[in-house]
């Protein structure tokens, strides 16, 4: 089949984390390399793609209202098509497949979280044919990346080093969805660390559900931290990674933060609960002290380290004594930022089936307890900055005022700096530059260029 998509706007809608982020990277990448053009509204769009995450109800329930709001969208003027094309992937298109055909017969292809590369396909079958293509796989075999990316920030890149997870969480749908976890073999996570190095990228996050675990399926099984390694050793500027399961933190890795500058002095360490009978009823197969252990380790290692977490308020069964252990592990580590989560029940996970009695008020009244706690501690964390002289990658203009230049601090802090006179935000995209702070809030710092 000949594939060309010359001539037709595409735009890419994408929920969830960072591995929908970046798979729609590579969504644009392939049908721009098939002549797509690229725009930001679903008004201007001829073909649109969702890439969609069922991790929380929430986001399900947005999906749906999203694509029913396209059938009396109309096309843009000039459109060659007759109907807008859409298109539905991630998460949601691995879970329902055909049945979302079934519930909104507009929807033109569905494709799961192992086919992404048959979508330029699946989306020309349905323009020669006119009919609804469905395609989803059960596993993929083997690591998918030898599709084309596109950026959202050509100085940042995220660079998969494991997909899928084998954790079973009780609570979480996404080893269901994504599948068991596979390692990309370390030469290919390398060369594609020297390409971005080459191209003068700044910073690379290496992702996966659970990085600690890399390699115990390939030959040989290299570690996380040997990637670590091998990834500082290319010459990029600036390392993150992202998620770290608790379960799986090696001492090495810890070490890592003293001993490799380029490693940024950050890390999201998901806690999810500070109750140890809940932590055993989510199998997290961790306990409060062992975590605790971890966060003594890694301040050892990195005296100011920023660490942030999740959590899920209202577990099946959480009582109040259960809640005022997360209250207080909360209080006990300091974190610069908390992703608070209410407890949402997934079709299929073994949560599912807990009991679950606890009124909604009463998790409501835990979860705005939680969220004042991490605003506060947000706030303090962040007062440590003041004074002193950041260096800072520049993304752009600030969303907000464009007259001041948006950034990141080392510890993953937004910082807002003036635009300095005779020069343009974007003249400073993508470069670092040392910021002297002045002002510190909740959700960012503020300081002007030193
Ligand atoms: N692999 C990552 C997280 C993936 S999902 C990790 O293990 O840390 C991101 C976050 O969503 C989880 O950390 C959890 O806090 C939250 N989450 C997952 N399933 C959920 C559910 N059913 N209800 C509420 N929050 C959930
Ligand atoms: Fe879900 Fe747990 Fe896997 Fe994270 S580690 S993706 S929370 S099952
Ligand atoms: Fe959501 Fe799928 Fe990620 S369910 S959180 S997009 S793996």
């Amino acid at each position: 089949m000949s594939m060309s998509f010359q001539g037709l706007t595409l735009c890419v809608k994408t929920f969830g984390c960072q591995m929908n982020k970046h798979d729609s990277e590579r969504v644009l990448g392939t049908l721009e390399a098939l002549g797509a053009t690229p725009v930001d509204s679903f008004e201007e769009a001829d073909m649109v793609v969702f890439l969609t995450c069922c991790v929380r109800e929430a986001a399900d329930t947005r999906l749906y209202g999203q694509v029913a709001t396209m059938r009396t969208l109309p096309l843009r003027p000039d459109s060659p098509l007759a109907k807008r094309l859409i298109a539905i992937g991630g998460c949601i298109g691995q879970r329902d497949g055909r049945k979302l055909v079934d519930a909104m017969p507009h929807v033109d292809v569905v494709f799961g979280t192992h086919n992404l590369h048959a979508l330029p396909s699946l989306l020309q079958a349905a323009l020669d044919t006119g009919s609804s293509q469905v395609e989803v796989r059960d596993a993929s075999a083997s690591f998918p990346t030898d599709l084309p990316t596109d950026r959202e920030q050509p100085w940042a890149a995220w660079l998969p080093i494991t997909i899928g997870c084998n954790n079973f969480c009780s609570y979480c749908i996404v080893p269901y969805v994504r599948g068991r976890e596979k390692s990309r073999p370390l030469e290919d996570i390398v060369s594609e660390a020297e390409g971005y190095v080459a191209e003068g990228v700044k910073e690379i996050t290496l992702l996966g559900q659970n990085v600690n675990s890399y390699g115990r399926d390939l030959y040989g099984s290299p570690r996380f931290v040997d990637v670590l390694d091998a990834v500082a050793h290319t010459g990029i500027e600036r390392i993150r990674f992202a998620t770290s399961h608790p379960k799986d933190l090696s001492d090495e890795v810890i070490e890592r933060f003293a001993t490799l500058p380029s490693l940024m002095p950050a890390l999201h360490l998901p806690v999810q609960s500070g109750s140890d009978r809940i932590l055993k009823a989510m199998n997290r197969r961790y306990d409060a002290a062992r975590y605790l252990d971890l966060v003594r380790k890694l301040r050892e290692a990195k005296g100011d380290i920023a660490l942030s977490t999740d959590i899920i308020v209202g577990f099946p069964g959480e009582t109040e004594e259960d809640f005022m252990d997360t209250y207080r592990l909360v209080e006990a580590v300091g974190y610069h930022q908390v992703f608070t989560f209410i407890y949402s029940k997934r079709e299929g996970t073994p949560a599912a089936s807990m009991p679950d009695d606890t009124p909604r008020e009463v998790i409501q009244g835990r979860f705005d307890r939680l969220v004042e706690l991490v605003q506060r501690q947000a706030f303090e964390a962040n007062q440590t900055e003041r004074g002193r002289v950041v260096p800072v990658l520049v993304e752009g203009a600030s969303k907000r005022d464009s007259s001041l230049l948006s950034g990141r601090s080392p510890k993953n802090q937004t910082v807002h700096a003036p635009v300095p006179a005779g020069c343009s935000a974007a003249d400073l995209q993508g470069r670092i530059v040392d910021v002297r702070i002045d002002d510190a809030k909740t959700w960012y710092l503020q300081g002007s260029l030193a």
